[in-house]
């Protein structure tokens, strides 16, 4: 009774902040604009993380939360293993799980959509009791997922948003826009220091588009250039500035380094091309090789995910910046919320919802840091991998 009385208040507390529909990606860009705009306590639950944790515990929300053995099957279908934090994401959910106790099957879908579904029917039919799920495309698993939770399993996202169905009980990521705003911000900054005076030259690229992160990324980074490209302080020489034309299909690194080809005969024959906003560190290095076989002195380049080589390309100046969003936090976190579950404890608390088209989603949100050379060391302090690399 008391949780169904919660659910309730949490419900109405969600559609007081926010109150979005629709999925396609222009929607899903405005949708994550107006999340950050209406509900700003996100990034502080962010940085109070660490905080709120023990609260959350507490005050669980969810209803008919049973709870089940500590052996249980956990599935972790991921959405492919072609970056590196979803190769750390494989192996750290066994270790995580298994120390734990818990039986743990880990599938990885390829960028396939049908072989997602299939894996996770499978899970279901092992008597998986949470499976968590970084989605191929966020809106293409809707039945599946309902299937699972009418068969009483719990489903988490993971790093990407689950879209357009109710077949999810909440995601663990690292706040999107906010990843799109430090990239932005760090080409700006690398601009301003390795580019003498503007108006600088820039191109865009975004991301896989049926991957929910990939508009929020774009969305968060425009809302930091668009600005500077009106006042003409950067200027986008080809003039493609749209996320459908900016995108990389299944984020693929020779995708993207095609596109950067083209636009480099295309457009900069006889200019030289200043910065490139990159969506991840595979495209960034794809970009910057792009723009060496052209003879482009080396263009300032964002990036994402602290990528083993992009940290090493940082520290040799060759890439501009990374954002790190350690996977272990993120693996962590997730282990912290099954746990919840199998203790009988339901989902932990959150302010921060976002609208998936069809419910509003309880998101669990971790801060993303922009690394440059400057601050590399400080940044992996604590990632003994990683600042073995900074030499
Ligand atoms: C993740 C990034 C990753 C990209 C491609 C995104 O959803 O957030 O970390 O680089 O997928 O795998």
């Amino acid at each position: 009774m008391k949780n169904k009385v919660m659910s309730i208040v949490l419900a109405t507390a969600m559609m007081a902040t926010v109150a979005m529909t629709g999925c396609g990606s222009n929607e899903r860009a405005q949708q994550a604009a107006a999340t950050k705009e209406a509900a700003p306590v996100a990034e502080e639950s962010a940085a109070t993380e660490e905080a709120t944790t023990e609260d959350a515990a507490e005050a669980s929300v969810a209803s008919d939360a049973a709870g089940f053995e500590k052996g249980a099957t956990i599935g972790i279908s991921l959405p492919w293993l072609g970056t590196q934090n979803w190769k750390e994401a494989e192996v750290m959910f066994k270790e995580q799980l298994e120390a734990e106790g818990y039986n743990v099957i880990v599938q990885a879908a390829d960028q396939k959509v049908p072989q997602q579904q299939q894996q996770i029917e499978s899970m279901i039919e092992n008597g998986a009791k949470v499976i968590v799920v970084g989605p191929v495309d966020g809106s293409q698993l809707g039945s599946v997922l309902e299937q699972a939770k009418a068969s009483g399993t719990y489903v988490i996202g993971y790093d990407r948003l689950i879209e357009n169905t109710t077949g999810v009980d909440g995601v663990v990521q690292f706040g999107s826009v906010k990843t799109g705003e430090l990239q932005a911000q760090a080409l700006l900054e690398g601009l301003t220091k390795e580019k003498g005076e503007g108006p600088w030259n820039i191109e865009l690229f975004g991301g896989g588009p049926a991957d929910p992160n990939a508009p929020n990324f774009f969305t968060g980074a425009m809302s930091v250039l668009q600005p500077k490209i009106d006042d003409g302080t950067i200027v986008v020489v080809s003039g493609q500035t749209d996320f459908a034309q900016c995108a990389t299909v299944d984020w693929d690194n020779s995708k993207a380094q095609s596109r950067m080809d083209s636009l480099l005969s295309g457009f900069y024959a006889d200019k030289e091309i200043h910065g490139v906003l990159s969506p991840n560190d595979g495209i960034a290095r794809a970009i910057i090789t792009s723009c060496e076989n052209a003879g482009q002195p080396i263009p300032v380049v964002s990036g994402l995910d602290a990528e083993n080589e992009s940290v090493e390309w940082v520290w040799a100046g060759r890439q501009y910046s990374t954002v790190a969003k350690p996977t272990d936090a993120l693996v962590s976190k997730t282990v912290e919320i099954i746990n919840s579950l199998q203790a009988g404890n339901g989902m932990p608390a959150t302010d921060v919802l976002t609208n998936n088209g069809k419910i509003d989603v309880a998101i669990y949100e971790l801060p993303p840091v922009v690394v440059t050379k400057e601050n590399a060391k400080e940044a992996f302090a604590n990632d003994p991998g990683r600042l073995e690399l900074l030499k």
